[in-house]
């Protein structure tokens, strides 16, 4: 939501800046701009409504002038439309200081007021033009303790970065409740929404806390807190390069993802089981007593993370055997949640940075409950604000619709529910080593998934001009289910909606017409029987009142053949891991439609990645 990159140093601000724009992207692509100093202290601003490529085009035709610190922003609108003029960077009233935001400003209107009022004229409907216009006001202290009074001044959530003629080798940051890192290179210094802003140029991060402020010059970083003092940090190198956040021969982000699972997979299981077929989880940071003493546990998350967690329910209740509800994160935290000491709270981010869960984490921890973050990118928020945290290692995700990190969460949740069961003894030890043996073998079951997907694809671009599409599933079918029309809305901005398969006589069996696409995701026969016999039961009732039915079921299951107009065949697993599987055909599916259809892939309309505004 909003990408920011910021530089000083001794290459061409604007180059750093575009680059780093091109990989910040998928956190809004509404428009794109940025703001140079030159050494003849002149401030430069470009910017253009819609995606980079128009930034890029106006670059093209007329060349920023040298500059070595600059700012450059990506923008996923919030207040004012998407246009040039409420595109960032902003100015103030004299065009000596242009400032980028991501986040909102939630008293930007009295602030407006107060600056009208005084004279400064506003030019944007944008919330953010009010900091441009406030660090004017204080331009006399120097352009960081103007950012600390302009931030004290400030309620909401923003990431801010300004630059100023009267210093012309500074970036000024500043963050409370969005993302921000500093990047550290030899004789330059870098400012990114995530460590992608500047991963081509350095893997030295700096993670920044909570209410800083931040003054980037090439000799070096001064971090404060709002009131001016030092501020403490903690410096870590990114584990991953800059090649990982590139499409390496394939068409879209998405699909490199989706090839990467195996990989991915593998990579988070990695370490975690000891020689002794043991989990060792000493990430969870609580004492075996207190794992005992967790009496519930409330899995929080957003999007396909949450679905994620409705998987991890099944789990966690069948082998650790303690209770767990699953909630969207900005419904957990507008209501009472009965929270205590032995509640454990899991909450499943991606990126670290959803504002939604971020607050449902604080609202938790202020009730004294402990948070366990299931988190893939290193230094983000989250983690830093939970009791502990278990790092999925999707490596980068950079599609806007998750994919592998849905499956490394999975695998995550899988071990924590283990873990569970090796501790509090709900299992007996061969139990846990057969199914841990089993994670072992998925990389290769979810691979082997891969190589047999060419008629999904096909499937699915026969399927183009079709406007609504079912999905259905029992047990832990019903969240892939979800998974699979989330990323058919996401991606093919189609109608898509999945379904519990024994609600459909409670009600959606009333659209189910002549010619309906219902995908149904059967469970492994082998498992609980009776829940395989009742999907094959409900898809002979769809197929009766006209529906075209495309089956996902396991290699041998028989009984589903003479129901399925498409089969889609994935390896016998056990139940419990057969979404790790059962979710590639649904991915590749709604990858293939998007793309038939002429849609970006990677940057589908109206979303973004990093959803960090409530
Ligand atoms: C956005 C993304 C989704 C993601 C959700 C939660 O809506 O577009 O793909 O699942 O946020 O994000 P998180 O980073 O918390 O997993």
């Amino acid at each position: 939501m909003c990408g920011i990159v910021g530089y000083v140093g001794r290459r061409q601000a604007v180059e750093v800046a575009i680059e780093g724009l091109g990989r910040l992207e998928y956190r809004g692509y509404d428009s794109s701009g940025i703001a140079l100093i030159g050494a003849d202290r002149a401030l430069t601003v470009e910017k253009r409504a819609g995606k980079l490529v128009n930034l890029r085009s106006v670059l093209a035709a007329r060349p920023a002038p040298p500059a070595t610190a600059g700012i450059g922003h990506t923008r996923w609108a919030t207040h004012g439309a998407p246009t040039d003029r409420n595109a960032h960077p902003h100015t103030d009233c004299e065009e000596r200081i242009a400032v980028i935001h991501n986040g909102i400003i939630e008293n930007f209107a009295e602030l407006r007021a107060e600056l009208e009022n005084d004279g400064h004229k506003l030019a944007s409907e944008t919330d953010t033009e009010v900091v441009a216009h406030l660090l004017e006001r204080f331009a006399g202290d120097g352009l960081a303790e103007a950012m600390r009074r302009v931030c004290r001044r400030l309620e909401g959530a923003f990431t801010l970065l300004a630059v100023s003629v009267d210093e012309p080798d500074v970036v000024v940051g500043a963050r409370r409740n969005s993302p921000l890192v500093v990047g550290r290179g030899e004789g330059e210094n870098f400012l990114g929404s995530d460590v992608a802003a500047f991963i081509a140029y350095t893997r030295e991060a700096v993670e920044l806390g909570q209410d800083q402020v931040v003054e980037l010059r090439t000799s070096g970083i001064t971090v404060t807190d709002f009131h001016g003092a030092p501020a403490e940090t903690r410096d870590y190198h990114v584990d991953w390069d800059a090649s990982a956040a590139e499409k390496g021969g394939h068409d879209y982000f998405m699909l490199k993802e989706i090839a990467e699972q195996p990989r991915a997979v593998a990579d988070t299981l990695l370490g975690r089981v000891g020689a002794d077929g043991q989990l060792m989880l000493d990430e969870m940071r609580l004492s075996d007593q207190e794992l005992r003493d967790v009496n519930k546990i409330i899995v929080v998350a957003c999007g396909t993370s949450y679905h994620a967690g409705l998987i991890a329910k099944y789990a966690i209740e069948h082998w650790a055997g303690v209770p767990c509800e699953v909630e969207l994160a900005s419904e957990f935290r507008y209501r009472d949640p009965i929270l205590t000491r032995d509640t454990l709270i899991i909450v499943i981010t991606q990126s670290g940075e959803t504002m939604d869960t971020l607050m449902a984490v604080r609202h938790a921890r202020e009730q004294r409950s402990r948070v366990l973050a299931v988190c893939n990118v290193n230094g983000s928020t989250i983690p830093r604000e939970s009791d502990a945290v278990l790092y999925t290692h999707a490596g980068p995700e950079i599609a806007v619709a998750s994919t592998k990190a849905f499956l490394t969460q999975l695998v995550a949740c899988y071990l924590v529910a283990l873990y569970l069961a090796q501790v509090r003894g709900t299992k007996f030890g061969d139990e846990i080593s057969q199914i841990i043996d089993w994670l072992g073998r998925m990389p290769a079951k979810v691979e082997e998934v891969l190589g047999t997907v060419e008629p999904v694809r096909a499937l699915a671009r026969s399927l183009a001009a079709e406007r609504c599409v079912l999905f259905l599933g029992r047990h832990v079918g019903f969240p892939v289910a979800l998974e699979g029309a989330l990323k058919l809305k996401e991606l093919a901005y189609m109608h898509a909606e999945g379904f519990a398969a024994g609600e459909l006589k409670h009600g959606p069996i009333a659209l189910i017409d002549e010619g309906l696409p219902v995908v149904v995701i059967v469970p492994s026969p082998a498992g609980q029987r009776v829940i395989h016999d009742k999907i094959v039961s409900n898809i002979q009732e769809i197929r009766a009142r006209g529906a075209k039915t495309i089956v996902i079921a396991e290699e041998g299951d028989d009984a589903v053949v003479p129901y399925a107009d498409t089969l889609i065949r994935v390896p016998a697993v056990p139940t419990l891991l057969q979404p790790l599987i059962a979710t590639v055909p649904l991915q590749v599916f709604a990858c293939e439609l998007a793309a038939a259809k002429g849609h970006d892939v990677d940057q589908p309309r109206n979303l973004a990645k990093s959803v960090t505004v409530e």
